[in-house]
């Protein structure tokens, strides 16, 4: 069958019903050994799905990773991990990393990484695919999952642990992750008076002096919208926290890249505090004069996990005064999404802006269906219920 086809054939409440049960296991507190902590528990929704405590502790209490829980608001839209070809604005051609998620990116994209957090002991600390399949045929959504994937497949435990990745994934793909209405996109979007004085001369610094778009671009580049970074891996020397934690270099082997982690997308930091793999810095501000004065202030910004490998040339003097730190925080809040602003007591998630585009228009542009999961792709078990048996 031509693969056009396929994607014009296909029922659309199928997906709003992958999506319902991928909201299902996020909120489900249950999938966690000893149970009581699920997705939830660590991506706050009022925080932009991401977790304001430095470093969140695990379904055993006792245990704890090393690292800062980052943002899900637009995590789908991370482009694969990659190692790719760019040229220096000397027209110098390099080959560096790009994308993946994970800090260090060592998920190859959004399907492999929600399979990691049941499994991993410093989070939801489940033994295997069948603790898990066990879990979800006791939930209260298992009526619904079921008549979704039929009869033998939720009897199988791969089969069953194996459509949650797919339906986690089509929930963090929704509209709601998505919205781009900050007031960064209607400036974007060509409003003249989107942005006051004072974020209009943040902006000025955030592109010139402060040069935060070399990696925080403004521009598309793996989206139609920005996504407000590069992807790109760097070493920026934060301040250490507990043992050393060599990030990219750790699954590359590669000794230059120790220490170096993924710019992060900027969209709603002013919600994500605190900052950096870490959590080692604990507001916007700070961030900002962490940059400005990482190299001129050596009492404030003291140790630093892996001094051989940081990026002396980009930052770490950057001559702002105080009111220019002002004005950069300032146009950092700017990326706040208003949909994330209007969470009320009563509705647990953000609603998606009107007019935002369905997954269903999106499908193809999702790094995640470039490739296994693409229908085309041979062996993808994406639509089992097209297949005979
Ligand atoms: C115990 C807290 C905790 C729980 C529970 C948890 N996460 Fe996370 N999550 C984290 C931390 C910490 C990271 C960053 C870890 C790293 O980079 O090594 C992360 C990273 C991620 C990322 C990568 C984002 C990016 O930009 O790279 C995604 C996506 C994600 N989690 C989704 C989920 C889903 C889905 C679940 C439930 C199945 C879940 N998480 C459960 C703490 C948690
Ligand atoms: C050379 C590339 C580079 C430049 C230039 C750069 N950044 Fe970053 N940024 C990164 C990387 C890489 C990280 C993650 C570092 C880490 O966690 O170790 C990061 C992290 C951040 C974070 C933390 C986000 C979070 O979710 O924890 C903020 C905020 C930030 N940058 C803002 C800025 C601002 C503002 C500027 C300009 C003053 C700037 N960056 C310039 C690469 C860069």
């Amino acid at each position: 069958m031509h693969c056009g086809q396929l994607i014009a054939e296909q029922n659309p409440t199928k997906l709003e019903r992958s999506v319902r049960i991928g909201q299902n296991i996020f909120l489900d507190t249950n999938l966690s050994e000893p149970r009581g902590q699920g997705c939830i528990s660590c991506h706050r929704p009022e925080h932009a799905f991401a977790d304001p405590r430095p470093a969140s502790s695990g379904a055993v209490q006792t245990r704890k990773g090393n690292r800062n829980s980052p943002s899900l608001m637009y995590a789908a839209l991370v482009p694969p991990f990659a190692f790719d070809e760019f040229f220096t604005p000397d027209g110098e051609e390099v080959y560096a990393y790009e994308g993946g998620l994970f800090w260090d990116g060592r998920s190859r994209d959004i399907f492999e990484q929600v399979q990691q957090p049941f499994y991993d002991s410093n989070e939801m600390n489940l033994k295997d695919e069948s603790q898990l399949a066990a879990r979800i045929r006791t939930s209260a959504y298992a009526k619904e999952f079921r008549d979704w994937i039929g009869d033998s497949r939720w009897k199988n435990d791969k089969e069953l642990a194996y459509h949650s990745y797919l339906a986690l994934v089509d929930f963090l793909q929704s509209p709601m992750f998505r919205p781009f209405d900050a007031k960064i996109d209607d400036f974007l979007d060509g409003q003249p008076n989107a942005l006051n004085e004072i974020e209009s001369r943040g902006l000025a610094l955030y592109t010139g002096k402060a040069n935060c778009s070399g990696c925080h671009p403004l521009n598309s580049n793996h989206w139609e919208q920005p996504l407000l970074s590069d992807f790109g891996y760097d070493n920026l020397g934060v301040p250490s926290v507990g043992t050393a934690d060599p990030g990219l270099g750790n699954h590359t082997g590669n000794p230059g890249e120790v220490g170096q982690f993924r710019s992060p997308s900027l969209r709603n930091v002013a919600l994500t505090a605190p900052y950096m793999h870490n959590g080692s810095i604990k507001s916007l501000r700070e961030v900002v004069d962490f940059y400005n004065t990482r190299d001129t202030n050596r009492k404030r910004w003291t140790k630093t996990d892996f001094p051989k490998t940081v990026n002396r040339d980009d930052l770490g003097d950057l001559k702002l005064s105080d009111s220019e730190i002002d004005e950069i925080v300032a146009f950092l809040h700017c990326f706040t999404d208003r949909n994330l602003k209007q969470i009320n007591k009563k509705s647990v998630f953000p609603e998606a802006p009107p007019g935002t585009p369905t997954s269903e228009s999106k499908k193809l542009f999702f790094p995640v269906w470039t490739h296994r999961l693409h229908p085309c792709y041979q062996g993808s078990t994406i639509f089992p219920e097209d297949k005979t048996e």
